[in-house]
């Protein structure tokens, strides 16, 4: 309800609690590795509710509570009484009258909130059409692992302005960052989002002017979920929108690249550049696990003070 707190978006944390979560992934992370109990919480309850499909995010939420000593339990609004029109507050009252903690991975970005609106106990957003902050989580955290804080750097976002470029946006505000965006004319991503982060965010529809001198460059599929019917006008349209290892030449030495995946390989990426032995797209996935702990830990805390 009022004072619980909820992970919708990254504006929901200041930028100390997500450094602070960030920090506790990657220390995580490690008491993993060497086998360490991390049974914290014995006994509580995580809800999934996935209208769309999902690898990692799924089998991240599982593990790791699993790993955190609970339960998780995952509820397709199929077999649940949530596509047979039972109102999304209400399902929000009872659901959270039964668990500790819920995820939800759905279409519009108003079904997370209106969920949240009615929870007694936290609600993370697993992605919806408009943000997906857990992957922000785990690419900060990649990033964090291998070159330190991003506060300053250049990033450069290329191929549609999607849910996962909003939460870029939000990202280059929480982290302090610039964020060039490289998107076909017509896919750019929400334009009072764009306003309200002018100072930092800007759109450069040229990939190779907007990847210059950037010190990570990151990219996603061209076409989302929900938007299956649109992949072939989509293709074209994005041809010229591919990372590889072309457009990374213009970037700064050094510099990395990440996809959230799944990647389709020859379209938004090349499959030179997602085999490459030295990708740390591997690890970016791997730390959705370590990350999202880190998150529940803080959400499950917070929640009980
Ligand atoms: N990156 C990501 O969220 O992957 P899934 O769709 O497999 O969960
Ligand atoms: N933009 C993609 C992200 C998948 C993790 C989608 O919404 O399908």
């Amino acid at each position: 309800m009022s004072n619980t707190r909820h992970f919708l978006t990254l504006l929901d944390f200041s930028p100390a609690e997500l450094e602070n979560i960030i920090q506790r992934g990657i220390e995580m992370k490690r008491e993993h590795a060497a086998g360490a109990n991390q049974q914290a919480f014995p006994g509580s309850v995580l809800g999934m509710i996935f209208a769309k499909s999902s690898t990692r995010t799924r089998v991240s939420f599982e593990a790791g509570m699993a790993h955190l000593g609970g339960h998780a339990m995952f509820l397709s609004p199929r077999d649940t009484q949530l596509d047979r029109g039972e109102p999304v507050e209400d399902s929000g009252r009872v659901i959270s009258s039964m668990v500790d903690i819920v995820v939800i991975r759905t279409y519009g970005h108003d079904i997370v909130e209106r969920f949240a609106a009615h929870s007694s106990v936290p609600v993370i957003n697993a992605l919806t059409d408009d943000y997906h902050p857990c992957q922000l989580l785990a690419d900060m955290q990649t990033w964090m692992e291998h070159r330190g804080s991003i506060a300053g750097k250049r990033v450069c976002w290329v191929g549609d302005g999607n849910n996962m470029c909003q939460s870029y946006i939000n990202a280059a505000r929480q982290f302090d960052f610039e964020l060039r965006i490289a998107c076909p004319p017509g896919f750019e991503p929400d334009s009072s989002l764009l306003a309200s982060n002018s100072d930092r965010v800007s759109i450069e529809h040229d990939p190779k002017l907007a990847a210059r001198e950037a010190d990570l460059v990151t990219t996603d599929v061209w076409a989302s979920m929900g938007q299956e019917s649109e992949q072939r006008e989509r293709a074209e349209l994005f041809a010229p929108y591919q990372v590889n290892s072309e457009l990374m030449s213009v970037a700064a030495s050094g510099a990395l690249y990440m996809h959230c995946l799944p990647a389709h390989r020859g379209e938004e990426i090349s499959a030179q550049l997602m085999d490459a032995p030295d990708s740390i797209i591997w690890e970016e996935a791997e730390n959705r696990l370590h990350a999202q702990k880190a998150l529940m830990e803080t959400l499950i805390l917070a929640n009980r003070a």
